[in-house]
């Protein structure tokens, strides 16, 4: 069969969620690649409404083995909350598994989070405080600690002790309390008990599903807008949601990645600080966010919104070699008369950017360059195929593909599992 990745293509929250459980009815493994629980995907079907957080999006399919993969940070208290929540809607856990590999975020992590953005100032990046940046950082100064470390009680005695030696060492730095390493050690035993036989070396399976020939999605979390290296630095998260962290993160080789989806809304929104150029502070933006839900599915925060950037979907579509687009929310421009889409940045000196994303200092001074476009005043809700759409809603999503120079996969029209379909 296949492996796909899917991948946020602007600022997050463009729908992945849904995305991919509607695929994960026709795949065999999902595995989350990147992040923690600073992600909110949410999921409706028969099960109700869910924002997951750490659990893959194919968990509402009892088929379907749900990995959170080597590339992940995870707050075993969150995931533990997570299962108790889906276990009390009846969603099955039997296929649940956690790569030994995965690095664990402690709660010292979520209190650095915190007490970093608070010493921050007024140049705050405005995380959602689940401790990301401060988890990945200890992975990469290695003195993470990794949940498979939670099979090994005497190793990870000894990685507590290491951890701690920095940790309270900033904590007392930034005004914080310092932790006990024995309460700490405690927890980490509940969790070993309440997750120990989840925690597995993922490989031998992956192997096995790839040899098989299985169907595999890979989830990302968030946007390339917001991508570690190539996101709105350092207004990003600390890992890389684009599809070339994929593989690494899911513990796959690189090549075995056969198509690329971009989820992309029908218009723009991002939570948290950094440049929008397109973000409306009048009526439309209102009225986007209104109509639209628009917010955080995380942190309830209100999400800015906008029109359609097709300069950062051009960046997004090449960075992440996307095969295809699965375009959402199009319903929620089903009222509004006339809609604009930005195709290019203006530059302080007057030229204009259609084909490069320019860096963060430079991206606060852009204005956004619109063309108008007729809306259709009429409700595509029902809509289950190319040719139900209106044809003025057909021009603009073409229009969106030209801007991508990539094709129409998808297309959603409502929130619920059968609101979509494949072009
Ligand atoms: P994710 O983080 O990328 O999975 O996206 P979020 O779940 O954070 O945000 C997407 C929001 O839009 C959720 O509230 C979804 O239920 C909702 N949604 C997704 N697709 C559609 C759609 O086609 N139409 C409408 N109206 N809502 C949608
Ligand atoms: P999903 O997966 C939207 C944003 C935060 C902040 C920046 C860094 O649901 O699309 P972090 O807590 O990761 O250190 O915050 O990234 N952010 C998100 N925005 N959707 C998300 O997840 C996000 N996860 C983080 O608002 O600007
Ligand atoms: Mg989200």
């Amino acid at each position: 069969m296949s492996v796909t990745a899917i991948v946020g293509a602007q600022w997050g929250d463009e729908g992945k969620g849904r995305i991919i459980d509607y695929l994960a009815q026709q795949a065999d493994v999902v595995i989350r690649f990147q992040g923690g629980d600073n992600a909110g995907h949410t999921v409706i079907n028969d099960y109700g409404k869910h924002a997951l957080h750490l659990i893959p999006s194919g968990i509402f399919n009892p088929k379907t083995t749900n990995i959170i993969g080597s590339g992940c940070v995870v707050n075993p208290q969150a995931l533990l909350e997570e299962m108790a929540a889906l276990e009390a809607a009846n969603v099955r856990l039997d296929n649940l598994w956690i790569s030994n590999r995965a690095q664990m975020v402690m709660p010292y992590h979520r209190t650095l989070d915190a007490l970093e953005e608070a010493a921050r100032g007024k140049d705050t990046i405005g995380t959602t405080k689940r401790g990301m940046g401060p988890a990945y950082a200890d992975k990469a100064a290695r003195s993470g600690l990794r949940l498979g470390d939670l099979l090994q009680p005497d190793w990870l005695e000894g990685r507590l002790d290491n951890a701690l030696r920095t940790v309270n060492r900033k904590i007392e730095i930034l005004g914080g309390d310092p932790v006990d390493g024995e309460e700490l050690y405690a927890l980490c035993m509940d969790f070993r008990a309440k997750l120990g036989q989840r925690i597995v070396d993922t490989m031998p399976l992956l192997r096995q599903a790839l040899t098989a020939h299985q169907a595999i999605l890979l989830e990302g979390q968030l946007g390339v807008m917001r991508d570690l290296d190539w996101g709105i630095y350092p207004y990003v998260t600390s890992s890389n949601p684009t599809a070339a962290f994929a593989a690494s993160g899911a513990g796959l080789p690189a090549r075995t990645i056969d198509r690329v989806v971009g989820v992309v809304k029908a218009y723009s929104t991002c939570v948290g600080d950094g440049p929008f150029p397109v973000e409306l502070h009048d009526a439309d933006g209102k009225k986007l966010r209104d109509i639209g839900g628009e917010y955080g599915a995380t942190t309830g925060r209100p999400r800015r919104c906008g029109w359609f950037d097709g300069v950062a979907i051009h960046y997004a579509a090449w960075l992440n070699g996307m095969t295809g687009l699965a375009i959402t929310k199009l319903d929620v421009l089903d009222q509004f008369d006339t809609l604009k889409i930005c195709v290019g940045y203006e530059l302080p000196d007057g030229s204009i950017v259609r084909d490069a994303m320019p860096d963060t200092p430079v991206l606060n001074l852009v204005k956004p360059v619109y063309e108008e476009w007729a809306g259709w005043q009429t409700s595509t809700e029902s809509c289950r195929r190319w040719d139900d759409l209106p044809v003025a809603a057909q021009a603009y999503i073409n229009r969106l593909s030209e801007l991508a120079n990539v094709k129409v996969d998808y297309v959603s029209v409502g929130p619920e599992r059968d609101q979509m379909f494949e072009v």
